[in-house]
Formats: structure tokens, sequence, C-alpha cells
């Protein structure tokens, strides 16, 4: 019911954090993967290693920008010449903190096509090869999907509209046996959190507003990835989920 066997999966930005850790529970839940990420030395590595620990599964590493079309385009021809795929993580997501007076538009340019516009291109250039077998998209949302704070209106904005991309590509690609689902983690300790670890302030907030009191580990998001990349989530669709610790539904 959970086994990933026979499938190949794309995970973006997974040279680190969450996305490595969700390449890394789908290998180990049989998938072939192919991690992706724009720094080659980074994913060349990470495969390497994830090729080491998982030696009865294929992991390939891809070099691309999931903001350049081109890029995403000569990726998924690689991925059609290998086989095909079966499993599309769109992973890839950065976060650039700042209050919106001020902000250039650059700064506001470049989360939308990081986080937003990635998600639309790369899904779209996956569709011919999801529809072949059948496949799940699964799309990086986040807490700041449904709330927010001071200095993340871009980051707010993207992983709302993701959360409603999701939403919507779902009840397009259904009759395809397409299933796209949302994970939208909370305060998870990775590279992109270390200044809000670090700010003595945020980070007590933070903990007193968890009713887990701790920070969420990468591998805690990446099985919840792979429960939504497997047979059994065959009749789940449009759905997030979120792994926040209680962080959402909490006073
Ligand atoms: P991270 O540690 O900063 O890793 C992000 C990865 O994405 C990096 O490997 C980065 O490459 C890669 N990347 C950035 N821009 C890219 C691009 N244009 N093309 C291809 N790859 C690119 O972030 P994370 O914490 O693992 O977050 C992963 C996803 O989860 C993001 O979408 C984030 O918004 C979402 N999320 C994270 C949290 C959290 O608490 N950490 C919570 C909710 C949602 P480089 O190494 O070269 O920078
Ligand atoms: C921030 C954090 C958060 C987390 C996560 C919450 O600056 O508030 O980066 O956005 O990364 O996205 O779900």
């Amino acid at each position: 019911m959970f086994s990933l066997k026979g499938k190949t999966a794309l995970v973006t930005g997974s040279g680190r954090g969450i996305g490595l850790a969700i390449a890394d529970a789908l290998a180990q839940q049989g998938a072939d993967v192919f991690l992706s990420d724009i720094n080659a030395d980074v994913v060349e590595k990470a495969a390497a290693d994830l090729a080491a620990r998982h030696t009865g599964v294929a992991v390939r590493s891809l070099v691309f920008d999931v903001t350049n079309k081109k890029q995403i385009e000569e990726a998924m021809r690689t991925i059609a010449a290998a086989g095909g795929l079966q499993i599309l993580v769109n992973n890839a997501g950065i976060n650039l903190r700042e209050p919106v007076a001020g902000m250039s538009d650059e700064v506001w340019q470049r989360m939308l096509d990081t986080n937003l516009t990635s998600v639309f291109r790369v899904s779209r250039a996956a569709y011919p090869l999801l529809r072949e077998r059948g496949g799940k998209v699964i799309n990086l949302c986040s807490l700041m999907s449904e709330i927010a704070r001071p200095t993340v209106s871009p980051y707010a904005s993207t992983k709302g509209a993701v959360r409603q991309f999701t939403r919507a590509l779902a009840t397009e690609w259904a009759a395809d046996n397409i299933q796209v689902n949302g994970i939208a983690p909370g305060f998870i300790a990775t590279d992109m959190n270390i200044p809000l670890m670090e700010d003595k302030e945020l980070n007590g907030y933070i903990m007193r507003h968890t009713p887990a009191k701790r920070w969420g580990k990468p591998s805690e998001v990446a099985s919840v990835a792979a429960f939504l990349a497997s047979p059994g989530a065959d009749f789940v669709t449009g759905q997030v989920i979120f792994i926040d610790g209680g962080f959402i539904v909490s006073l």
C-alpha cells in the first residue's frame, strides 16, 4: 500500500533541507529518485550519499534552476529518456525576509518566480510524463499559507497561492489519475530558518506557540510526503496537510 517500487520521483531543491529528506524517504520506500538543485556540487554529493544508503534504487542528480523554463524542459527530456516520471515534489523555495515598505520589484519578482511560477512551470512540463501511468504532485506550502507575520509578505503570498494552485490543479488532473496535494510545514530546523533559530526572542515565541514545544525535523515532513506519494493516498487529492507540531490549531 505504501511501497513506491517501480516509481520514479523528481524532487526539486533537494540538495539539502526538506527536499533532501523527502528524496531520502521516497528512496527508502523503493522509488527511483532524481534529486535536483541549482548548486551542482551540493546536489551531486547529496545524490552520491543517498545512492550509497539506498543501493536497491536508482539515485540520479539533475542541475536546474526552477525559474528557468529551458532548463526545466531539458530536465524533463532527461527524465523521459530515463523511463518517465510518476512522482513530482515541487520543493524548491526561498524566503527573503524584509518589510514591504522599500522592498524592490526584484526581490518581489524573485520570490514569485522561485516559489510560485516554478510550481506552475515544473508541473506543466511534467504533465505529459505523469499522465502516462498516473502520478502524484506534492507541493510545498507552509504555515504561512494560512497565517503571517511581519517581513514575510512575499513568502506568505506565494505559499498562499501555492495552496490554491494545489487545489485547482487537483480538480483538473484527477481524471488523469494524478493526485495533487500540498504539505505545509511549520517551523522546521533547516538552513532557511537559521536566522529565526538564532533570534532569541523569535525562537522563544515560536517555542511558546508550538504545542509540541520544539522545532520540527525535515524527516517529519518527508514521512508525510512519502504517504502522499504512495498508492495508499490514491483517493486523496486537493488536500494540504499541516506538519507543525500543532501551531496552526493553537491560540
Ligand atoms: P532550504 O534549506 O533553504 O533549501 C532549499 C533548497 O532549494 C536549496 O537546496 C536551494 O538551493 C534550493 N533552491 C533555491 N532556489 C532554487 C531554484 N531557483 N532552483 C532550484 N533549487 C533552488 O529550504 P527548506 O527549509 O528545506 O525548504 C524547502 C521548501 O519547504 C521550501 O519551499 C520552503 O518554502 C518550504 N517550507 C520550509 C519550512 C521550514 O520551516 N524550513 C516551512 C514551510 C515550508 P541552494 O542550496 O543552492 O540555495
Ligand atoms: C519565517 C519562517 C517560516 C517557516 C515556515 C513556516 O520566516 O517565518 O521561515 O516561514 O520557514 O515557512 O511554515
